[in-house]
């Protein structure tokens, strides 16, 4: 059996690196494609190189432009690959401009169309992932979803062909590779920091960084943390996040985007992650880290439920009043899965294509 995998942006870095030796290891033969959307080697070299993710077959080089420039230009390149390799199946991930450009050209070429991480809604279509994830689902034949709640808001839209319930593929990698981290590296100790003493922060969409006053308010707030705040910066905000910061006291700490693995070790040992990222705020959960979220909804609604995360929204001076009061934590389950999603989806790929 053939199958393309389409990756470009870290998140799916993350995802590949587990999902790739799945396949491989039952004797799928996997064609990997990176369309090139993130290209700088801390968001992309780092990944392949500390997880081991295969060498992709097709580099699209796309980098980065506006949603209508990447998501076409990635769509003509992976058209030719299509047709040129003429899979059984191919694979997208998530909600990027990669995993939409992955859909439309499988889909009309009618090849079967796997989409992992399917079902997920914050119901906010002005974020672009919101429609990359509709319509990646609507036209998809084999969707795994993480969550039950995934699966009811499939059935919302009348999706319930094809979905399988599997878990969360980065629960697999976050298990693996805290592992790995807690052997290999010393990321504390190098960054002189000590556990629960500090916290760690990411910010990079758009509507927290594309606009200058919101960037400049969410620093603001941040910078009463009474522990220094970590922020690997994401390349999106880097001019403003360094044109801001020079106003700013020195609490929040810059520094380059960090490798998945020391990711891992700050995400294990910070005090409160701070974030916007959707894989943060899951993975804050599954490390019993607790988060305060940037945005006024989420996807991951189960964190929010069992008290592990608390949405900001637009009330930005709730950032200090939580960090230093914020209320203990209900519950915690395996929401998203065992750490073996990988394997199950292969294995329902192999009964379903074969
Ligand atoms: C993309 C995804 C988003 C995901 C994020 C993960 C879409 C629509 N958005 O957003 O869902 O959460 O990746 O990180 O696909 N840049 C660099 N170097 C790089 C990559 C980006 O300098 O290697 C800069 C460029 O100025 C670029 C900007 O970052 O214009 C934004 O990059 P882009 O890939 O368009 O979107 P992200 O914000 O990264
Ligand atoms: N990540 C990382 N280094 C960083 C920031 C994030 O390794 O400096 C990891 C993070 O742990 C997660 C993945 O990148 O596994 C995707 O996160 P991102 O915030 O880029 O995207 P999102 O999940 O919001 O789509």
């Amino acid at each position: 059996m053939k199958i393309i995998t389409i990756i470009g942006a870290r998140p799916q870095f993350v995802k590949a690196s587990v999902v790739s030796h799945a396949l491989r290891n039952t004797g799928i033969t996997e064609i990997l494609v990176n369309t090139g959307q993130h290209y700088d080697d801390n968001m992309a070299k780092v990944f392949f190189e500390e997880m081991g993710i295969p060498r992709p077959d097709y580099d699209l080089g796309v980098g980065s432009g506006t949603h209508a420039r990447q998501t076409s230009e990635s769509l003509v390149g992976i058209e030719d690959i299509i047709l040129k390799e003429q899979p059984d199946g191919l694979i997208v991930y998530g909600d990027t401009n990669a995993t939409i450009a992955g859909a439309l050209a499988a889909s009309k070429l009618h090849v079967k169309l796997i989409h992992i991480e399917a079902g997920l809604r914050s119901y906010n279509r002005k974020m672009p992932e919101e429609i990359n994830r509709v319509v990646t689902d609507v036209l998809s034949d084999l969707l795994f979803v993480p969550t039950e709640v995934a699966v009811k808001n499939l059935a919302k839209e009348g999706i319930t062909a094809g979905v399988h319930i599997v878990g969360d593929v980065m629960v697999d990698a976050l298990i693996k590779y805290t592992q790995v981290a807690e052997h290999q590296l010393d990321t504390l100790e190098d960054l002189g920091l000590a556990s629960e003493q500090f916290n760690l922060m990411t910010i990079h969409r758009p509507s927290n960084t594309d606009d200058d006053q919101r960037l400049q308010s969410i620093l603001e707030q941040v910078s009463k943390s009474d522990r220094p705040v970590i922020f690997p910066v994401h390349p999106r905000g880097r001019k403003r996040v360094n044109a801001l910061m020079e106003k700013m006291s020195d609490r929040i700490r810059i520094i380059d985007p960090v490798g998945y693995l020391d990711m891992m070790l700050l995400e294990k040992h910070a005090r409160f992650v701070i974030t916007d990222s959707g894989g943060v705020q899951k993975e804050a959960y599954l490390h019993k880290t607790k988060c305060l979220t940037v945005r006024a909804e989420t996807e991951w609604v189960e964190t929010v439920r069992d008290g592990w995360n608390q949405l900001v929204g637009d009330d930005l001076a709730q950032i200090p009043v939580l960090l230093s009061a914020y209320p203990e934590p209900d519950n915690w389950s395996e929401h998203y899965g065992d750490g073996h999603s990988a394997s199950r989806i292969v294995d329902i790929i192999i009964n379903t294509l074969d």
